[in-house]
């Protein structure tokens, strides 16, 4: 089936995605003249193949990456030699450097390991300092990872919902004191948080901090949103807390989300000591590879080079926030707690009645992320990263999926 009238007639690699074109004015063509994805590999693209159904799911984005980052990429090709690499010199600077920058925390930057991926080094924190049957405890709903990746180290999962209202997602401390059990050792902190779009105010990670140190556990704080905070609150990172549990703990982060770099398989580790440092590709047991030089050349263009680009891609995403909300307050029953971070629209679809919201978008030509994998039946996701003639598309469909007419009838 042909999208939104695609030309599918010519090769798609070298086409450019014509939904975009309209609004390339309005939003800069970084933005809105966007390649085709479909015969790519994507994995957001190729769940739906051939079907007309708007991907909206997968936490990457359409846009290309900066020119500053191809450049770096286009250089490193042209040295020609990819043997087995370690992080080159600039890599841990660049990211100290970002972080003092962008967050004002100081790094040393031989405290800064880097890993193929934060879920992989969620992984590895897991195997490094819980033993078997261990517990992990984490707020939900939560990026499904933090669900699925403790089981599969023989280690325990904890879930600690957050509280929702209708104007935020907060912690219930009293839920979370009576989660904790002797067996507790970690606990996974995503921040800013993955679906709600959540960004932890000062006081907030202080209070974190205190019951981390009151039960002597390790947090291990995913920020790999943290570049993309949406207004003027700031992040601040966990371990840059002056308190002893923030000296203890784990920090990820990766220029992914914010430059669109997923499939280089790059990320980095900020730990407390370098005996962690050291012991850190041991955990992996052989099984987690060295970072390809690709993805270093685009992390350290990224960090160093990027922010303009981030800046004007946060400008476009606090207009998607803006549209998306503006839809999801149109039909009735929906409701969502506007992200402060993110390009994730979290919706609760509970009140509408529909059974079964995924199959429902599904069935109007809308592909969202299904809360069920989140820990969070009657939730869907959204991912506004898209051109905005795209996402407005979806919107549209968003709406359809809720009156009825596209709503499978087999429910
Ligand atoms: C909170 C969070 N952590 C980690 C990841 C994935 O990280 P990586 O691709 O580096 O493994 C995502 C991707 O959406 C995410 O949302």
């Amino acid at each position: 089936m042909i999208l939104l009238n695609l030309d599918t007639t010519q090769n798609p690699r070298l086409q450019r995605n014509a939904v975009g074109m309209k609004d390339a004015l309005s939003r800069g063509s970084a933005f809105q003249d966007c390649p085709d994805r479909r015969e790519t590999g994507s994995e957001k693209w190729d769940r739906w193949h051939q079907r007309d159904i708007l991907p909206l799911w997968v936490a990457d984005m359409d846009f290309r990456t900066p020119d500053v980052v191809l450049d770096a990429i286009r250089e490193r090709v042209d040295h020609g030699v990819f043997g087995y690499t370690n992080a080159p010199p600039g890599f841990s600077v660049a990211l100290a450097e970002h972080l003092s920058r962008l967050h004002g925390w100081s790094v040393n930057p031989d405290l800064i390991t880097s890993t193929p991926g934060v879920v992989n080094g969620l992984a590895i924190t897991a195997r490094l300092l819980a033993q078997s049957d261990d517990e992990i405890i984490t707020f939900t709903p939560v990026y499904p990872p933090f669900l699925t990746l403790p089981p599969l180290a023989g280690r325990r999962v904890v879930p600690v919902p957050l509280a929702q209202s209708a104007s935020a997602w907060t912690i219930d401390w009293d839920l979370l004191a009576a989660s904790v059990t002797p067996r507790s050792k970690l606990f996974w902190l995503c921040h800013p948080h993955n679906p709600t779009g959540t960004v932890f105010a000062r006081e907030t990670l202080v209070s974190l901090a205190d019951f981390a140190d009151r039960h002597r556990l390790t947090v291990v704080s995913d920020e790999i949103w943290s570049d993309l905070n949406l207004d003027e609150q700031p992040h601040i990172p966990f371990a840059s807390l002056d308190h002893p549990a923030a000296r203890r703990a784990i920090t990820l982060v990766a220029p992914s989300k914010t430059w669109n770099l997923a499939g280089l398989g790059c990320a980095a580790a900020i730990v407390p000591d370098q005996m962690l440092c050291r012991n850190w590709r041991a955990a992996g047991g052989g099984l987690v590879p060295m970072i390809n030089p690709i993805g270093y050349a685009a992390a350290e263009a990224a960090w160093r080079y990027g922010d303009p680009w981030r800046r004007d891609l946060i400008a476009l995403l606090r207009q998607h926030r803006a549209d998306a909300m503006a839809a999801v307050a149109a039909v009735p029953g929906l409701t969502c707690v506007a992200p402060q971070a993110t390009y994730l629209i979290w919706i609760d679809c509970r009140g509408t009645g529909v059974v079964d919201p995924q199959a429902a978008c599904e069935a109007a030509g809308l592909g969202p992320s299904d809360g069920r994998e989140f820990g969070a039946p009657g939730f869907i996701r959204l991912n506004t990263a898209c051109p905005t003639p795209l996402l407005q598309e979806a919107l549209r469909r968003l709406s359809n999926a809720f009156t009825g007419s596209h709503e499978p009838t087999s429910r």
